[in-house]
């Protein structure tokens, strides 16, 4: 046997230290699942990269202080977090550019998550035995909306104001423990203090991306190990 494929069968068989996917297991020729519809897991995770890498720049010079102050040069109510987005989009070099990215690719993986989860349904892919992963894709569909609410809330802006006030108001009609929660989401529930912003600016760049990557990696590693599903 040629030195070139012996050393190729070793790695495959005795030093091989990860598990065999589906696709090996079975020695499965066919591509038949690169039809576009089973790419959309593909493009939501795609998506979350840019917007790891674009939200990492926005963080060099985005201020999270919400708290109400005067702009030196108006006299009007303004705040940190909105001066800040000023200066990405003015000043920083590439800055909107960049914001830009953000933005759209916020919406692509809303987009493509969902209709990920469309494809998924109609080709009964989420049944025996990849319950486990319909389940954790349903956190990550929470993980993603909540991406979405948090990063809108963030350029403290008059939509921000109005998301944060319905926000608000959603949380506070959960019951029992609706207003305490109110409290520790958005720091004041009566009149909107600038606190928001930087509670919901920890949640979008620390909390949301720890369990987020987490639970993807999870959910992409069981596919590799399970293949992808032939449709039912
Ligand atoms: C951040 C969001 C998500 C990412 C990055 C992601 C990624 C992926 C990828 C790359 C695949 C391989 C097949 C394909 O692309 O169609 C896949 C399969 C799968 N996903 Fe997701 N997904 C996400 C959200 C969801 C959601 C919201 C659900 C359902 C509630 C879901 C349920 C599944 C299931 C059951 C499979 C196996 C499908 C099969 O074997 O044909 N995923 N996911």
């Amino acid at each position: 046997m040629p030195y070139a494929d012996l050393t190729r069968v070793v790695l495959e068989t005795d030093q091989r230290q990860v598990p065999r996917s589906h696709a090996e297991k079975y020695e499965l020729k066919t591509i038949w699942y690169w039809y576009p519809l089973y790419c959309l897991g593909g493009i939501s995770f795609v998506a979350f990269v840019i917007l790891t890498i674009t939200g990492i720049l926005l963080g060099f010079f985005y201020v999270p202080d919400g708290r109400l102050q005067l702009d030196t040069a108006t006299s009007l109510p303004t705040n940190g977090a909105y001066l800040s987005m000023l200066v990405i989009m003015n000043n920083v070099p590439f800055g909107f550019i960049i914001r830009g990215m953000h933005h759209w690719s916020a919406h692509v993986m809303i987009a493509a998550v969902f209709l990920h989860m469309c494809r998924v349904y109609f080709t009964g892919a989420y049944k025996k035995p990849r319950e486990l992963n319909w389940l954790l894709g349903v956190i990550l569909m929470l993980v993603t909306i909540m991406f979405g609410y948090s990063g809108y809330l963030l350029p403290a802006n008059a939509l921000s104001e109005g998301a944060a006030n319905i926000g608000i108001n959603m949380t506070r009609a959960s019951p029992v423990i609706g207003d305490q929660l109110a409290t520790l989401l958005f720091g004041d529930i009566n009149t909107l203090s600038g606190v928001y912003i930087l509670r919901w600016y920890w949640i979008h760049v620390f909390i949301l991306p720890l369990v987020g990557t987490g639970l993807m990696v999870l959910h992409m590693a069981l596919v590799w190990l399970q293949g992808v599903a032939e449709p039912h």
